[in-house]
């Protein structure tokens, strides 16, 4: 069997998920997709850091170029987060021929639309299934199994943290402070927890949804967004009071000739199948003319269940015709 070289950017929270979950299910992978894949460099800001999972310190390097500079390395996973210096890395790798599987939420609502410009221009693929709700296949969903239909609205709980905040505040009377510790200790928050508690997270999510779901590039500062911060146990308790739920909801919407996209709390009757979204689940529903509605729930943070989209995506990569074409490439060269 051949065999695939990966450079790995970041091994945090979802890059050690992800070397785990190529371990665990190396054989089955390769079955699947007819390559070996072999992790060959990781990018790190500490190379003497004690991590989630034990790698050859060999394998990690400060030094971005080991990377981008090595031609075996055919495919580059990105999940270390940021946007500037992230931007230029994600491109050169595009630009260089690499393929490029990325969670990068915010890098994709700011950079989303050059970055494919990008991959388009050499043939490669750009995929980030992990960077809108977690484990739940919606990029996929929306780009592929819905690209038939007249998309109208996309609706939805998109952020863990905030989820699980409001949740332990709703079940377990917790403070805002203690829950929001736990979802940091727990892998969901951001490095920065204010991007998910502001709700600048989910509006990054909510842009790419509306961009990919109704072709047309939603700018993320045409989000309007209120996060959670000014929730209080008050507000909890009296919502609760009252049979309804609060929680952070983020909207797409056709109106006319133009797309209305808010991320904001809201009260939701208990009875509501968005109220019984818990823990740091997530969900999202679709209604498009010819489906009608439709609604995709699971996990929407943590390190496994973003591995999985991660992997799904090398998968999803490797069995392209896309990367099928770059074999053939390479052969030709040697040849
Ligand atoms: P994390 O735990 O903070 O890990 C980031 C990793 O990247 C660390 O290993 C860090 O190195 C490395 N890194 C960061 N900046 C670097 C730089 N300038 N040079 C070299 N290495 C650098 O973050 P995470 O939670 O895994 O998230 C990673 C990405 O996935 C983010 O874009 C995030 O939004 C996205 N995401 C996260 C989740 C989640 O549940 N956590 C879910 C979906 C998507 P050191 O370890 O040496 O510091
Ligand atoms: N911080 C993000 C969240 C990670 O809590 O949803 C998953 O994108």
């Amino acid at each position: 069997r051949r065999v695939v070289k990966v450079g790995l950017l970041g091994l945090g929270t979802v890059g050690s998920g992800v070397v785990k979950m190529l371990r665990q299910n190396s054989e089955e992978l390769a079955q699947k997709c007819g390559y070996e894949i072999e992790i060959q460099r990781i990018l790190v800001r500490d190379l003497d850091k004690k991590r989630g999972v034990e790698v050859d310190r060999a394998l990690l390097t400060r030094d971005v170029r080991d990377i981008l500079d090595d031609a075996n390395i055919q495919v580059v996973i990105e999940v270390m987060g940021g946007e500037g210096e992230t931007r230029d890395i994600v491109l050169e790798s595009l630009l260089s021929g690499k393929h490029v599987i990325t969670a990068n939420k915010d890098l994709i609502a700011l950079h989303g639309a050059h970055l494919h410009h990008a991959a388009d221009s050499q043939n490669v693929e750009l995929l980030y299934e992990a960077a809108v709700a977690g484990a739940i296949p919606i990029v996929r969903v929306l780009k592929q199994s819905f690209a038939g239909d007249n998309v109208r609205e996309v609706m939805g709980i998109v952020n863990g943290t905030t989820n699980y905040i409001l949740s332990k505040m709703t079940q377990e009377n917790a403070s805002y402070e203690d829950a929001l510790r736990e979802a940091q200790a727990l892998g969901y928050a951001e490095a920065d927890p204010h991007a998910d508690v502001s709700g600048l997270d989910a509006a990054r999510k909510m842009a790419i949804l509306a961009s990919i779901s109704m072709r047309q590039a939603v700018p993320l500062a045409d989000v309007k967004l209120q996060g959670i911060e000014g929730v209080t146990s008050e507000d909890v308790a009296e919502a609760k009071a009252l049979g309804q739920v609060i929680k952070l909801i983020g909207r797409a919407r056709r109106e006319g000739d133009s797309i209305e996209v808010s991320v904001s709390p809201m009260r939701l009757p208990e009875e509501h199948p968005l109220a019984k979204v818990n823990d740091s689940f997530n969900a999202v529903y679709v209604y498009a003319d010819a489906l009608g509605e439709a609604m995709l729930y699971g996990r929407g943070a943590g390190e496994m269940p973003t591995a999985s989209a991660v992997v799904g995506d090398l998968h999803a990569v490797l069995r392209g015709r896309k990367f099928a074409a770059g074999q053939l490439e390479l052969i030709a060269r040697w040849a």
